[in-house]
């Protein structure tokens, strides 16, 4: 029996997910997956959900706001307690707490969430250069919450995506043909967008299962064609970049697949600062023996919450930027460094990075 290193094995912070992703792909498949704004813990905290951030907690799965709950809105027995509340609080007004006012709270929701949409989407607009708004496009599989602008829809975490890479683009550090790295690329709309952008360019996306299988059935829907899965990557001596594939899933155990100097930039988003420390001294020493140019990265400057003892939520030894930092050196050297761009008004403690290749 093969034994799992720390490096293939999911970390303490990740583990909590790990089966609430399970739990909704045999529930539902792909149909749903961004539709949930919470999920089950899971979608929204690996990139593809729907993000309004209601709700706080890894271990929150029940969301007032989300639509599954529609129905029971509109069931009968909803009718009738209202009615009966509403008539006895014409006499006795305080009892009317007690109605069951969700479907009222979803709609004035559901205008404060559009509200939020136009204003991100109006900074967006100031940030992204306008060929890049016009050739994203957001596919619904999944069914994100979606909002309208420009005559197209688009999602929150899909706007975080294009501030990103438009971030990148600023840098100088993008253009078409290349070969990107892409590390712990959660349901990969990054990856999607970039293949979007720059159709000739490729992206190796390494994940750990079950977020790997997610992706690839997200991104094999999503997409048409030009994904190679990794039971394929399992088969092939080496990832085969000359293949004529976009997008390659490859396991963590799968990397040394990846020829060496193949890779122009690696790329990090709110991935590192998951992992633990000997987990990405593993992907540092993966960067190094495949990139030639740049990485770009964006993550907590001090790390994600510490827990207590393993098996608790959180990072046994967070993972802060200057960790990162000195991870890639020395063949790699801080070139920009930035507050990380936000969409959503929470706290800014993440910090963007571009890394040149000396
Ligand atoms: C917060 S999500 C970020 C997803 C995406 N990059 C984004 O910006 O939305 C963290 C991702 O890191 C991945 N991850 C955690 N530990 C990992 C490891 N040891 N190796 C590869 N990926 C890992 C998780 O599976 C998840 O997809």
């Amino acid at each position: 029996m093969s034994t799992k290193t720390s490096t293939e094995s999911t970390s303490n912070y990740w583990a909590r997910y790990e089966n609430s992703i399970f739990d909704e792909m045999r529930r539902d498949g792909i149909t749903n997956l961004r539709g949930h704004a919470r999920g089950p813990g899971s979608t929204a905290s690996f990139g593809g959900g729907a993000g309004i951030g209601v709700g706080k907690g890894p271990l929150l799965n029940i969301d007032p706001f989300d639509s599954r709950w529609e129905s029971w809105d509109e069931s009968g027995f909803v009718w009738y307690w209202n009615r009966l509340i509403n008539r006895v609080a014409r006499h006795f007004p305080q009892f009317g707490i007690l109605a069951s006012r969700i479907a009222l709270a979803r709609e004035v929701a559901s205008d404060f969430q559009n509200a939020i949409f136009q204003s991100q989407f109006g900074l967006l607009e100031q940030l992204v250069p306008e060929w890049m708004l016009d050739a994203a496009i957001e596919p619904d599989t999944g069914s994100p919450v979606q909002f309208s602008a420009r005559g197209k829809n688009w999602s929150g975490p899909w706007l975080k995506e294009l501030a990103q890479v438009a971030s990148m683009e600023r840098c100088g550090l993008l253009s078409d043909g290349q070969v990107i790295l892409e590390i712990g690329g959660g349901i990969g709309l990054k990856a999607l967008l970039i293949t979007q952008l720059y159709p000739s360019t490729t992206v190796i996306f390494v994940d750990i299962p079950p977020a790997l299988a997610v992706a690839e059935a997200y991104l094999s829907i999503a997409r048409t064609g030009g994904v190679c899965g990794y039971r394929q990557t399992k088969e092939t001596e080496s990832v085969y970049l000359g293949s004529g594939d976009r997008i390659f899933m490859v396991a963590p155990w799968q990397v040394d697949k990846i020829p060496s100097m193949s890779v122009d930039g690696a790329i990090n988003t709110g991935s590192f600062q998951e992992m633990e420390e000997e987990q990405v001294q593993f992907y540092g020493g993966l960067i190094k023996r495949t990139v030639k140019d740049f990485v770009w990265h964006a993550n907590l400057i001090s790390g994600h919450d510490q827990a207590m003892r393993k098996g608790d939520h959180g990072v046994l030894a967070p993972v802060s930027s200057v960790f990162i930092e000195q991870t890639l050196a020395p063949e790699f050297s801080l070139r920009d460094s930035r507050m990380a761009f936000t969409l959503t008004g929470k706290s800014n403690d993440s910090v963007e990075q571009a890394y040149d290749r000396l």
